[in-house]
């Protein structure tokens, strides 16, 4: 069943989700063995799962639960998560060493050094996974090269040059900048460490994925000591699609009953809801230049692996307007009563902003329909934070709601 509506750039795709499949890539045993490495990172502490109690009040619901990954390693994004794992998996598997025997603290001595020699991690890039890796490369001591999307933000660009990485802007949009760094890699003897997957191309963006499951297993606690058994909503916010599928993926093995998960995405690069609509199980992609304030969400060709997960596990699939997330930016910058402040980029606010949108009187029919009520305990993903602090600060001081305002 499809919901459109005009006046507030809202398309809703529902969904019967399959709730027997399992991800064997995604259980428990591997969601320990990822979070065992990352918290072997000096710097490892589980971002902060914010309860918005005078926000959920407003909004007739009775948890809001917001994921703050600008506190990730520093990084301001989660993504580091993926990219750093990937990276780490990559060398053990070169080196023929067991990850869970070691930490990354040993990846970076002089003995791993001299057996894997000087190389160089290629990647393309909207901003925060091209950082993880420029961080996991010059912690290791080797060398990053990153292709980035027309149009990204210089301070985007900044933050990875800082962390000696080689950047390029080409002028071509996210997809077609993967294929550019793809054809590099060949060239050169490079190791592609690409957060989407193709054909023949999959084990690193399945360790990638796996990688993102931190966040979900830390939420997961933090909800256990809160006294919350689970969320009865999720919502997702999708580029490609695996960061989605992974902590989709997660819940769908730790809990019987999988909680009603909403994948969002932005208009005009909205490949997963595109998908999902065609209805053939199959995937769809949206071309052109992809404009849309969430950098991040900028992608037109969905993660093969992520998408299957989704396909059978996410109740509903949305795409909707840049403004609903700079609302989104404006309402976790301003919080009200005791709530929390939460500082939320582009691509990491557009679920609050869809939460805030759902609970306009005009849309009862929407929240319906997606079973968003009183009883509602909704957790959501603040992917980022203010990656591109001049963005943010237009957004959130100037009001700022599209590419081209
Ligand atoms: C901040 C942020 N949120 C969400 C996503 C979406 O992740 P995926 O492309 O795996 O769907 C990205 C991707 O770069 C991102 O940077």
């Amino acid at each position: 069943m499809k919901i459109i509506n005009e006046k507030f750039e809202l398309n809703v795709q529902l969904s019967n989700p399959n709730m027997k499949i399992q991800n064997k890539y995604f259980n428990q045993t591997n969601a320990n063995a990822v979070r065992n490495f990352h918290s072997k990172f000096s710097n490892y502490k589980p971002t902060p799962l914010v309860a918005l109690d005078a926000l959920a009040e407003k909004m007739n619901v009775s948890k809001i639960l917001v994921k703050d990954e600008s506190k990730r390693f520093g990084l301001n994004a989660f993504k580091v998560l993926g990219g750093a794992y990937a990276i780490a998996k990559l060398i053990c598997k070169e080196l023929k060493i067991d990850i869970n025997a070691i930490d990354f603290g040993y990846l970076k001595s002089d003995e791993i050094k001299e057996k894997l020699g000087n190389v160089t991690f290629i990647t393309a890039t909207d901003g925060n996974h091209g950082r993880g890796i420029a961080w996991a490369a010059k912690e290791l001591g080797q060398n990053a090269v990153i292709y980035m999307p027309k149009g990204s933000a210089l301070n985007r660009v900044k933050a990875i040059e800082k962390l000696g990485a080689k950047v390029t802007v080409t002028n071509l949009n996210y997809d077609d900048s993967v294929r550019v760094a793809l054809e590099e890699s060949e060239k050169n003897g490079w190791f592609m460490v690409q957060d989407t997957a193709w054909e023949g191309y999959e084990e690193i963006p399945r360790w990638i994925m796996q990688g993102y499951m931190t966040m979900a297993t830390e939420a997961v606690e933090q909800m256990e000591d809160m006294e919350i058994k689970k969320p009865t909503h999720v919502i997702l916010q999708a580029g490609v699609g695996a960061m989605a599928g992974a902590v989709l993926g997660y819940l769908s093995n730790k809990y019987k009953k999988v909680p009603k998960t909403i994948i969002v995405e932005p208009t005009e690069a909205a490949c997963i809801y595109k998908s999902a609509v065609a209805g053939d199980g199959k995937m769809h992609i949206v071309d052109g230049d992809l404009t849309t304030i969430m950098a991040g969400l900028a992608c037109g060709e969905p993660n093969p692996l992520g998408w299957s997960i989704l396909n059978e596990h996410a109740s509903a699939f949305i795409s909707c307007g840049d403004y609903i997330s700079a609302n989104g930016m404006r309402i976790l910058a301003n919080p009200i009563k005791n709530d929390e402040r939460v500082i939320s980029g582009e691509s990491g606010a557009i679920s609050i902003g869809l939460i805030n949108l759902l609970s306009l009187n005009e849309l009862a029919d929407v929240r319906e329909k997606l079973e968003i009520n009183e009883d509602s305990v909704i957790l959501l993903f603040s992917t980022e934070g203010d990656t591109d602090p001049e963005n943010y600060m237009k957004v959130v001081w100037e009001g700022k709601y599209s590419k081209t305002n």
